[in-house]
This record gives structure tokens, C-alpha cells and sequence, in this order.
């Protein structure tokens, strides 16, 4: 059996917890709106057509904020198709996924729905085929009391109160050539430095994100950033960061070891940031909205827009079904994401109901939880009170990809208030168990409250709508406690989270 040990410590701060870690996504892209959140009909519905079986997931999953439209949706998006009677809404193409958008669910719908689910709304405007003025009038539209054309056009709609939006994306995937109205990076920087400044003369209580790179493969790759940030920095408040990992061919080893992958690069962003930041001689510091990630199979047929006449509404596309391997990758990037809480103080999942998902739905029908679900949902309801960097020492595997990766990889926070401490923990051996000596001496008498692991004896086994609970958190009754060191067994390719209480 091999070993690995950690160390905790209350001194050993990273920053507090951010509720906005645990932010979603929610796209018009497939079946993520239609049949997804959002079906008049299903049996759950309730009066507004949202379906209560998904809102009562999302609240399991304990999401804090939801980035909406999109996503390359919103690059050739016109928020006032989505408002007013829904008799009188048009149905347009949609050019980023080859759909019909018939935009029955729209801004108000999404304010709603957002209600309902307790989460904090986080909106895009369109630079792809729109600007400044666009923008302008969608954020007098949300944020103004009354008094003018656009907010009065809102609260004729029904909505008296303005919404109030504090978190805005200029725009999304600028870089990318994919994108409808692709720019380079100084043209986005100039669009995004002036859209933002108009912005804030309508609310000053904005907080703004300037889209970063979004694939390593672009031309443009590693210095994007520096020249959307020279143009942007006093505007802005975040710099976007998105990454997407799969299974390359039968390569689980590179896979398992992704997140050395993502460390590197929000390292990168924020080395980049900080250098403008010495540049310009600036006191302000821009953070890292980590607002796309996920294991997603671009790879697999299913994520490619079909082309042709068709232009259907609410079609399958990237409906990928999580493994317990993936389970495990994305609790890595969630202990990525924790241990980085000093600079990416925000981060949505991509996305949230069957488009890349945790949750699927059946139309008509059930809805489930994939496996990628319960590291989500474990470390939005423990991870409390202040992140601990840790360091865990363990055997190494090799990988094609990022050399040789540590198997243990974690991650611990700590409530002084409640002295709650919770540790995450993944063992990313891809054939080999370890048993991990964590070192809680700094922290006086704790007791374990409790523990679980998500594994399988086949790293590929998934959950279905027929076999929901397949691969789950099991409790674990083996942990110990002796004279200040907790044992926990990890097997190969698994996911843990461990409880503990002051007593
Ligand atoms: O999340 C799916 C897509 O991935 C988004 O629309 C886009 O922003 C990214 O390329």
C-alpha cells in the first residue's frame, strides 16, 4: 500500500471562503433552458413553467451565483427579444449552436427562476454583434428604479423593483475564432475598456469581468491577457479564466492529473495581471473569474452544432455522461479552484442541467444526479470559514502529459467560529490505493463528525436515469483518529471529503 502524509494548519491562510466558488451556468445551448430548467408541462412544473424536480436539485447542489445567456449564445444576442408578452417575442437563429431560439424564456424568466433557486444572477452582454449602447440600455433596463424609457418598459412588465445586477461578463470568448463577432485582443480591449466605463456612469456598484483566453490552442494564447488587461485595467475588476479537460484517446493517466494543468495556468493569469499591475503602477488588484469549467468531451460527435436546414428548439447537444473518473477531476479543480481563493474569488461550473451537466432531465420525464454532482454539492456545504493551503506528500504516477503527478491532492478549510474543519481530498492513481497520515496536532482535541468516499471498481461506471445511484459518496466507518493524526485509506481514482469538530 503506498503512503502519503499532510499537514493542517490554522496559520496556513489562503483567503476566506468565497460563496461565488460555487457559481453555475445556465446557457441557451440545447436542452440547458428548454426541458431543462425551464418546461411548461412537466409534471413538477410550477405556474411560471419551471420544473420543481431540477429547482429542488439546484439547491441541493448548493449553487451560489448563475452566469446567463451565455456563453457563445450571448455573442449574437438580443436581450429585448426576451421580454414583454410572449405571444409578441420573435423567434431568431441562433448562430453559435445552429438552433431556433424562440425566446419563451428570457430576462424576467431568468430573474425568477433565479429567485426561486436562491442564487445570485450573473449577467453577459453582447460584444459579438453589439456594443456599448446595447449594454447601456439592458443595464438601465435591470438597474434603474424608474423614470426612464427602459426601466419603465421593465416595470410595465411586471417588474417594479429594478433587479438590481451586480456581476456582469463584458461579453464572452472574444479570443476565440468560433465566436460570432471574434476579435482580436485589442479590438475586444478597447470594446470592453469602453463599455465598461459607460456602465459604470449608469451604476457604480458593478462588478465587472473582462473576457481572458479560452484555449490554450489559440495564436493568440499567453498573451491575450496582458493586452486586454493594458487596455481594461481601471475599468475592470476580473479577468476570465476558462478550461475544459477530457479523456485524450485512452489517456487516463494525463486526464487524472489534469489539475496540474489548471494550477499552472490561473498561476499564469494572475502573474500576467499583476505585471500590469506593476506597469501601470496601480494599487488595484484584478481577480480571476473562473467562470467556464468542467470535464466536457468536445471530442464526442454530440458536441458538434448539427449543420444544415434545420434549425431546431432545445435540441441534445453536449450531453455528456459524467464517469466516476470525471467525478474525481472536477473535485480536483474544485480543490484547485479553494486553494486559489485568494485571487479567483468567483467560478461557474459549465453548465448546469444536461448541457455538460451535473444534473440531466429526461423532457417529460425524470431528472438524476451525475456523478459530478457530489464533489459540487460536498464541498459547497462544507468548505466553511477559511481556506488552508496544504502540501500533501505522496508516491507519484507518470503521465504523457504534465511528467510525473503527485497521487494525493488537497485542500482543507477551517470555521474557527464553529471549529469546523472539513478536508478534501482526491487520490488521482489511476491503479494504486493511499493511505493518507493527516497531521491535526495545531488544532488541539478535534473529533471526526464524518467522512465519504466517491470511487469504483470501474473508473468509466456513470449514473443513469434507470441507475441513478451508482456511483454515490459512501460513508466511511474506517477513519481514525490517534493522538492527532487522522488514517484515511484512499483507493485508486477516488474522491473524499473528512468533517471534523472541535471538542
Ligand atoms: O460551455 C459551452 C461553451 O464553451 C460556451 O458556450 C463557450 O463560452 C465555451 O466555448
Amino acid at each position: 500500500m503506498l503512503a502519503g502524509r499532510l499537514v493542517l494548519n490554522p496559520d496556513f491562510r489562503v483567503a476566506p471562503v468565497s460563496r461565488r466558488t460555487f457559481g453555475s451556468f445556465v446557457e441557451h445551448l440545447g436542452r440547458c433552458v428548454y426541458t431543462g430548467i425551464y418546461e411548461p408541462g412537466h409534471a413538477t412544473a410550477d405556474a411560471d413553467g419551471f420544473r420543481g424536480d431540477v429547482l429542488d436539485l439546484v439547491r441541493e447542489l448548493g449553487v451560489s451565483t448563475v452566469r446567463y445567456p451565455g456563453g457563445n449564445f450571448v455573442s449574437g444576442y438580443r436581450w429585448e427579444d426576451g421580454v414583454g408578452p410572449v405571444e409578441d417575442r420573435p423567434a431568431r437563429l441562433d448562430l453559435a449552436w445552429h438552433t431556433l431560439e424562440p425566446n419563451t424564456f428570457g430576462l424576467h424568466e431568468f430573474l425568477r427562476w433565479a429567485d426561486k433557486a436562491e442564487i445570485e444572477p450573473m449577467m453577459a452582454v453582447n460584444l459579438g454583434t453589439r456594443g456599448v449602447q446595447e449594454a447601456l440600455d439592458l443595464l438601465e433596463y435591470t438597474n434603474i428604479a424608474g423614470g426612464t424609457a427602459f426601466s419603465e418598459q421593465r416595470r410595465a412588465n411586471g417588474a417594479d423593483e429594478p433587479f438590481a445586477i451586480r456581476m456582469w461578463c463584458l461579453g464572452n470568448e472574444m479570443d476565440g475564432p468560433w465566436q460570432v463577432g471574434h476579435k482580436t485582443a485589442y479590438e475586444y480591449g478597447r470594446l470592453a475598456s469602453e463599455t465598461a466605463r459607460a456602465m459604470r456612469l449608469v451604476d457604480d456598484r458593478l462588478e465587472l469581468v473582462a473576457c481572458g483566453s479560452s484555449a490554450p490552442d489559440l495564436p493568440t494564447f499567453g498573451e491575450w491577457e496582458r493586452v486586454v488587461l493594458t487596455e481594461t485595467y481601471d475599468e475592470v475588476d476580473y479577468i476570465s479564466v476558462h478550461r475544459y479537460y477530457e479523456i485524450k484517446g485512452d489517456d487516463l493517466h494525463s486526464f487524472l492529473g489534469s489539475v496540474v494543468d489548471m494550477d499552472r495556468f490561473v498561476d499564469s493569469v494572475v502573474a500576467t495581471a499583476d505585471h500590469v499591475k506593476a506597469v501601470k503602477k496601480s494599487d488595484k488588484q484584478i481577480d480571476l473569474s473562473f467562470d467556464e469549467w468542467n470535464v466536457w468531451y468536445q471530442s464526442r460527435a454530440a458536441s458538434v452544432p448539427p449543420q444544415g436546414a434545420d434549425w431546431p428548439v432545445g435540441p441534445v447537444l453536449l450531453e455528456d455522461q459524467y464517469s466516476a473518473a470525471d467525478a474525481v477531476v472536477v473535485g480536483n479543480m474544485l480543490i484547485s479552484l479553494l486553494r486559489h481563493s485568494d485571487r479567483v474569488t468567483s467560478a461557474s461550473q459549465a453548465q448546469l442541467v444536461n448541457v455538460i451537466a451535473p444534473i440531466m432531465t429526461e423532457p417529460g420525464g425524470r431528472a438524476w444526479r451525475q456523478t459530478i454532482f457530489y464533489p459540487f454539492a460536498q464541498a459547497s456545504a462544507l468548505a466553511q470559514g477559511t481556506v488552508l493551503r496544504v502540501e500533501p506528500v505522496s508516491p507519484t504516477f507518470p503521465t504523457v502529459q504534465h511528467g510525473d503527478v503527485p497521487s494525493v491532492d488537497a485542500v482543507a478549510t477551517w470555521d474557527e467560529g464553529t471549529g469546523r474543519l472539513a478536508v478534501f481530498l482526491v487520490n488521482r492513481n489511476p491503479s494504486e490505493p493511499v493511505t493518507v497520515d493527516v497531521d491535526l496536532a495545531a488544532f488541539g482535541a478535534l473529533a471526526l463528525s464524518e467522512a465519504s468516499t466517491l470511487t469504483s471498481d470501474d473508473p468509466y461506471d456513470h449514473n443513469t436515469a434507470d441507475e441513478p445511484d451508482r456511483v454515490v459518496p459512501v460513508a466511511r466507518e474506517d477513519v481514525t483518529v490517534e493522538g492527532g493524526v487522522l488514517t484515511i485509506e484512499l483507493p485508486a481514482v477516488s474522491w473524499s471529503t473528512v468533517l471534523l469538530a472541535a471538542v
